[in-house]
């Protein structure tokens, strides 16, 4: 599947869909192109009655990018993966409450994003595995042993959204082989 870098492919977009609107204002009519439609708002401007008129700019949206964040709460999920690996159960909860602010941050800043009800999805998909894995941390002794399951579940609900918003390239591990980190994550 084609998957420019984010960055890249929102100034594409915007490029093309300003060329888009000034070969439309040239011929002095307003695209009705999928590009024009979905990347950016084009104000609706109907033509004078006397012929073709200079049309208002286009008003673009700026498309906030949800790589970043994702980027961010991968970072945190290895972490969490790290110290539950490690039977750090106090240090995993610590993870585990930052990935859930990440996710806080993620449905406020990008609720939507490219047609996709991430909000939603988080809610639905991701929230009960943290719920999961937060019950068998608090518990009072945790183990590794105990944190494998809820941990792994929680990954496999990274992985379930990322299939359900057509990203299913995007794949986590829990990534505990080794630890990358100058961190020691051992209680
Ligand atoms: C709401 C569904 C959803 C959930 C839940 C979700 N993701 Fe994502 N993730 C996405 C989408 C959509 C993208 C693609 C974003 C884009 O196209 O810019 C993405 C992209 C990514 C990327 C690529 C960005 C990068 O920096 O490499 C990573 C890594 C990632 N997610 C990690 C995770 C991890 C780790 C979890 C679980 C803790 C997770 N995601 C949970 C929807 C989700």
């Amino acid at each position: 599947m084609n998957h420019p870098r984010a960055g890249v492919k929102g100034m594409l977009l915007l490029s093309s869909a300003s060329a888009l609107m000034l070969a439309a204002l040239l011929q002095g009519e307003v695209p009705d192109s999928d590009a024009a439609k979905g990347k950016a708002k084009v104000t609706e401007a109907k033509p004078a009655a006397g012929g073709p008129e200079l049309q208002p700019l286009p008003a673009t949206e700026p498309l906030v990018e949800l790589a970043p964040f994702m980027g961010e709460l991968q970072r945190l999920t290895h972490k969490l993966a790290l110290s539950a690996d490690a039977g750090n159960s106090e240090l995993a909860r610590f993870y585990l409450y930052e990935s859930l602010e990440q996710f806080k941050s993620i449905q406020e800043e990008v609720p939507e994003y490219r047609g996709q009800p991430v909000a939603l999805l988080i809610d639905r998909m991701a929230k009960p595995a943290y719920d999961a894995l937060e019950k068998a941390s608090s518990k009072e002794g945790a183990t590794a042993e105990d944190l494998r399951q809820p941990l792994n579940g929680v990954i496999a609900a990274c992985n379930q959204c990322h299939v359900a918003t057509q990203h299913g390239f995007i794949k986590i591990t829990a990534g505990t082989g080794t630890n990358p980190f100058n961190q020691d994550f051992k209680p």
